[in-house]
């Protein structure tokens, strides 16, 4: 299985998703100051394996803590909190995780640094785990919605490398794969930082899964061509009423999906749902450098000077959204996950 954040006993590493698919290297991250600027350089990116990464992030931290008594060391995680959720602002999955660390360590003040800090990382290895499990749930609730023979649109990589292992929407494909119903995948290059092209064509290829690249401007004559028969994609964040953030350009892969009758599904887990967040009209949407569109990669493809606009993320209304696979089952519009 392909893991993209363990722990190997004294340290967090990570596969550097920078690197792929050229070179498969490890990070080692010693700190939770580490683990935060491998969030921020996408490093590790994908919003369960974010979370993930963050609850070792607060491990690390306790490890780190040289206070010498509760009100010091509980100060030490509150910062590294903080550091950790200051990386990157849509993916809840970061806050979640974040916020279970902290109610571990508020649960346990009483124990000794040493024994706590075991518990920090006992309950980052659960989150690491329960991840795992949730993605091998979600595939084989999401496998019956795939018919035989499907060729499967996918956008962004949300496999085992956005995940512990295994992936969502990727598990989802992999699980139908198991079960010999997937001709082919078409997967979106997903510009600016073509998370499709290096990271799920990789872990494609990898499984030996049928698929076929196309830039992301190929998707709307590929369905009008009819070779397509379900789209699947993760999500960052979820709202009550359904509507999901993710990796920008999913709206559009949804709007042309409802144009040309194809079911378009969303795979997370409960931790991507956010209970505060009435509809998508409050997520917060992460802009990132300007680099990313001025070129590809290393290479400059538009003037220095020009002015960019690059949201990260964007938001699907509900209302496109056949079907929302998480571990919990398959629900179907109107959503309701208050
Ligand atoms: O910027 P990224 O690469 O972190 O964006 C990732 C996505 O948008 C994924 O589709 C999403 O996090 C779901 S991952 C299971």
């Amino acid at each position: 299985m392909i893991s993209p954040v363990r722990w190997d006993g004294s340290r967090l590493m990570l596969l550097d998703q920078t690197r792929l698919p050229v070179e498969e290297v490890e990070k080692p991250c010693s700190s939770w100051q580490e683990v935060a600027d491998a969030i921020r350089a996408l490093v590790v990116r994908g919003a369960p394996a974010i979370g993930v990464a963050a609850a070792f992030g607060v491990a690390l931290a306790a490890r780190q803590s040289r206070a010498g008594d509760w009100e010091g060391f509980l100060a030490d995680l509150e910062e590294a909190i903080k550091g950790l959720g200051a990386t990157r602002p849509t993916a809840v999955n970061l806050f979640w995780a974040l916020e279970r660390m902290r109610r571990m360590a508020l649960a346990n003040w009483h124990l000794a640094h040493g024994e706590l800090g075991q518990r920090l990382l006992d309950e980052a290895q659960a989150v690491l785990d329960e991840d795992v499990a949730a993605n091998r749930a979600m595939g084989a609730f999401g496998a019956p919605l795939v018919p035989a023979g499907a060729r499967i649109l996918t956008h962004c990589n949300a496999g085992a490398l956005a995940t512990a292992g295994y992936g969502t929407a990727g598990g989802v494909i992999r699980a139908a794969h198991e079960r010999g119903k997937v001709a082919l995948v078409w997967v979106n290059e997903t510009r600016p930082v073509m998370q499709g092209s290096r990271l799920t064509a990789w872990e494609m290829v990898r499984e030996g899964i049928p698929h076929r690249l196309i830039s992301d401007v190929a998707a709307a004559f590929v369905m009008k061509r009819g070779e397509v028969d379900l789209v699947v994609t993760g999500a960052d964040r979820i709202a009550v009423n359904g509507d999901t953030a993710n990796k920008i350009g999913t709206y559009g892969v949804a709007v042309l999906a409802r144009h040309h009758g194809i079911p378009f599904y969303v795979a997370a887990p409960f931790s991507t749902i956010d209970p505060a967040i009435a509809t998508g009209a409050s997520i917060v949407i992460e802009e990132r450098d300007a680099a990313e569109v001025r070129g590809v990669g290393e290479r400059q493809t538009a003037p220095a000077t020009s002015p960019v606009f690059n949201p990260a993320f964007d938001v699907t209304p509900a209302g496109l959204i056949s079907a929302i696979i998480t571990e919990r089952g398959v629900f179907r519009f109107p959503y309701d996950f208050s």
